[in-house]
């Protein structure tokens, strides 16, 4: 009989769009306007009321105070009359231009960074990957078994590096998860530069380990807060980025390959926005300062950006890659990386070698596009213009507004 009740009301409902005004609805509760329960028409989830002793609010969805934050911050957007630049939807492959709603828009946004998404040789591997093993890995390499081309990448992967081994993940943020989850425990230490990306955060809360962060790119400031800590701890992990993924700034790496040196502790690179940009040929970090990759204890990458794939890797010596095949979650209880998706990155591993002018012009733009934002007043912040460049506009408002200007320009970002 509810059912029926629901499917009724929801029928009149849907000639005034039933989702706009559920979400009206919503927001005007939150905004204290109207109560839930005083609202006749808040049909759109029935339930049996819930024990008294317990709040409402911690049995619905629709309560949670990141979700009402989030429908306010868009209330308040719509009211302003901006468009939402989130979730656009893009009509083929992404690179420097973008086709969205029939129009050709110049693509600020995306990690494509050479081109190699989208690439013939990147999709006929891909293509020739399906006719082989099919779309999945359909279980978990450590049970089930693995498909050559899920190595072959790992071995790539380490011969960048040139360390022993690597591990793959089917996610950049799953691999951070699981990796500093699996290796740390609550008796150890992570240090983490304050810009830190959320995956590595994640992984330490679900380590236990005690988190302690440094000003960013300040290695005097980390030196400091070791010699004052180092010794309440057994293990400390040093985790940094290659390349800052909002800001465009690179740290020192022999100032931490000396600091972890020093206090003993790993040193741990996560390399999402270095591989492809950074180097003569794309290696990332340790080739842009020619420091040996044996340097440097554990070098995470993703295969979303560059590679034009989807995927995370963790590489370094055979010990560190050989614990986390048997004991990272993400690993031994989740599927192998999808035979298309390792022959895609791997194809586009192959050709960022093979043609290093391709990392040559993305760092030329860069430094153009840092060069003239700078002369036109933008604020690009500590960005060295490698290919992540800032303009800081101040507050979200300022910045969708600007977003949306330049989208009726013709320009995505
Ligand atoms: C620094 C950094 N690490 C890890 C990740 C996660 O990688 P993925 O998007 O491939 O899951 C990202 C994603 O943007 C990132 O910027």
């Amino acid at each position: 009989m509810q059912t029926g009740q629901i499917g009724n009301k929801t029928d009149r409902m849907s000639k005034v769009n039933p989702e706009q005004k559920a979400r009206s609805q919503l927001i005007n509760r939150i905004l204290g306007k109207k109560s839930h329960t005083d609202d006749a028409s808040a049909t759109v989830t029935v339930r049996s009321k819930p024990r008294s002793s317990i709040p409402e609010a911690w049995t619905r969805f629709d309560q949670y105070p990141g979700y009402e934050k989030m429908l306010v911050s868009r209330a308040a957007a719509d009211r302003l009359g901006l468009r939402n630049p989130f979730f656009i939807s893009h009509d083929g492959a992404v690179g420097a231009r973008t086709r969205i709603e029939g129009r050709e828009y110049l693509n600020f946004s995306s990690y494509n960074y050479l081109g190699l998404n989208g690439h013939a040789i990147v999709n006929q591997a891909a293509k020739e990957a399906i006719d082989h093993y099919g779309s999945s890995a359909s279980a978990s390499r450590l049970v089930a078994g693995e498909r050559p081309v899920q190595r072959e990448l790992e071995q790539a992967l380490a011969g960048l590096y040139e360390v022993e081994d690597c591990i793959v993940f089917v996610s950049g943020h799953a691999t951070n998860i699981s990796t500093i989850g699996t290796l740390f425990g609550p008796k150890d230490l992570v240090v983490h530069d304050s810009l830190i990306h959320n995956s590595v955060l994640e992984g330490i809360k679900l380590s236990g380990a005690a988190r302690r962060s440094f000003p960013h790119n300040d290695s005097t400031a980390l030196d400091a807060m070791l010699a004052e800590v180092r010794s309440r701890f057994e293990r400390v992990l040093i985790i940094v980025e290659g390349h800052y993924s909002m800001d465009g700034d690179i740290p020192d790496l022999s100032a931490l390959i000396d600091i972890k040196r020093r206090h003993g502790c790993f040193l741990m690179v996560d390399e999402a926005h270095s591989l492809g940009v950074l180097g003569k040929t794309g290696k990332g970090l340790h080739e842009h300062f020619n420091i040996a990759g044996k340097a440097v204890d554990i070098w995470m990458g993703t295969l979303s950006k560059t590679l034009a794939g989807c995927g995370g890797y963790i590489a370094g010596e055979r010990a560190l890659v050989e614990h986390l095949k048997y004991a990272a979650p993400g690993f031994v209880y989740s599927v192998g990386i999808a035979p298309p998706l390792a022959a895609a990155a791997l194809a586009a591993l192959k050709l960022m070698l093979k043609e290093p002018e391709r990392v040559s012009r993305l760092q030329e733009n860069g430094q153009l596009f840092l060069e003239m934002a700078k002369k036109n007043g933008f604020n690009t912040g500590s960005s060295q213009g490698f290919a992540i460049i800032p303009a800081i506009a101040g507050s979200s408002f300022k910045a969708t507004k600007l977003s949306n200007k330049l989208f009726e320009h013709g320009i995505n970002v």
